[in-house]
Order: structure tokens, then sequence, then C-alpha cells
């Protein structure tokens, strides 16, 4: 079994999409916790499948270092194989980037290296692009500049809102990250045998 803790930032549909195939145990990953940087919403989606929490806000730390030294305690005390920021809404300093990297990923709503950052459905169509989509990547020291593992494309259609495109976007990414965390799944069992 792949173990993996998840962070997210917000509502958790990315989260819940993973939770959900997850209890199939034939999808061969096991979430062990969710983490996030505020109470968020979503978190409630991972007490619903009784699975342990931990929020670790920025605010309480005098540097995004402190801060994040204090994360990956949180993640480290699980040992997963695998991170996934599904919906994380904060840049990572170095020292935990490279402390997990690279089995840190990461989902974005955008065909990077187009459209990074924190605002990229908003981006993609004030850019007047017909096409946009969602990247998975390993996650580097920069910002949504790592290694791509998976792409998938979205059109824009005529007269989309910001949201209505984040929300077909997001039905595109629930499927690409769920093949995606079965895939390192399937390496891990094929790594060590049928175990
Ligand atoms: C997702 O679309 C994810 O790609 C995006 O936040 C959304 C979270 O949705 N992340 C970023 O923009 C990171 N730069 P969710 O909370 O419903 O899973």
């Amino acid at each position: 079994m792949l173990s993996v803790v998840v962070l997210i930032s917000g509502s958790g549909s990315n989260l819940k999409a993973l939770l959900d195939a997850a209890d199939n145990p034939l999808f061969g990953a096991r979430i062990l916790a969710v983490g996030a940087d505020n109470p968020a919403d979503g978190l409630a989606h991972a007490d619903l499948y009784g699975i342990p929490t931990f929020v670790v806000s920025p605010t309480n730390f005098e540097s995004r270092e402190a801060w994040a030294d204090v994360l990956l305690e949180n993640i480290n005390f699980f040992k997963p194989d695998l991170v996934v920021l599904a919906g994380f809404m904060r840049i990572l300093p170095a020292n935990f980037v490279r402390a997990l990297s690279p089995n840190l990923i990461n989902t974005h709503p955008s065909l990077l290296p187009k459209f990074p950052g924190a605002h990229a459905v908003r981006d993609a169509l004030s850019a007047g692009e017909t096409t946009t989509g969602v990247t998975i990547h390993v996650v580097d020291e920069g910002v949504d500049t790592g290694p791509h593992i998976a792409q998938r494309e979205v059109a824009i259609q005529l007269g989309d809102s910001e949201a209505e495109l984040h929300e077909r976007i997001k039905v595109v990414e629930r499927e690409l990250l769920v093949e995606t965390v079965k895939a390192f799944a399937d390496k891990k069992r094929e790594t060590n045998g049928s175990r």
C-alpha cells in the first residue's frame, strides 16, 4: 500500500475524490492524514472517514521556514510515501521541499508552464485563451515549476466565468489526481513485488 498525506487549504473536493478512491482497498493507496494551513472546510471530508487531521497556521510563526518545519514534523509523524498538495495555497520554503521532494506533488489548474500562481483560472481567462486545463507536477523550489507528471486539457467556453471554468477544470482534475496517485501506488506495488 502506498501511504499518503494530503494538504489542503479550501473546500477539499480533490481530497474527497482521493478519499473516495482510497476507500476501495484495490486502489492501493491509503490516506493516513490530512493537513491544512487553516481550519479549512475540506477537513470535514477527512473527519467523515475517521482520518486524522492537523492544522498548522503560518500566522503563529516568525518565519515561513519555522512554520514549514512544524508542518513537516506533523507530516513525518505519519511517515508517508507521498505528500499531495490538493489545493494547498501556500508557497513552501526550500527546507520543506528538500525534505520531501520528489515524493511531493501538486495539482494546479492550468496547463503549466502557463499561468503559475494563485490565480491560474482567472489569468487564463484574462489572457483570452481558448484552452486551459490541469497539471500535476513534482514540487520543486520554484512556484509551480517542477517536472510535470500529467496534464489534461479543458476547453474554455465563450462567456465562462472564473467560477464556472474552475468547476469544469476540477471535474477533470479530480479524475487526473486519482489516476496519478493510483499510478504511484501501482509503481510501489510493482517495486515491492505483490506486497
Ligand atoms: C484546485 O483546482 C487546485 O488545483 C487549486 O485549488 C483548487 C482546490 O480545489 N490549486 C491551486 O490553484 C494551487 N496553485 P478543492 O479545494 O476543491 O480541491
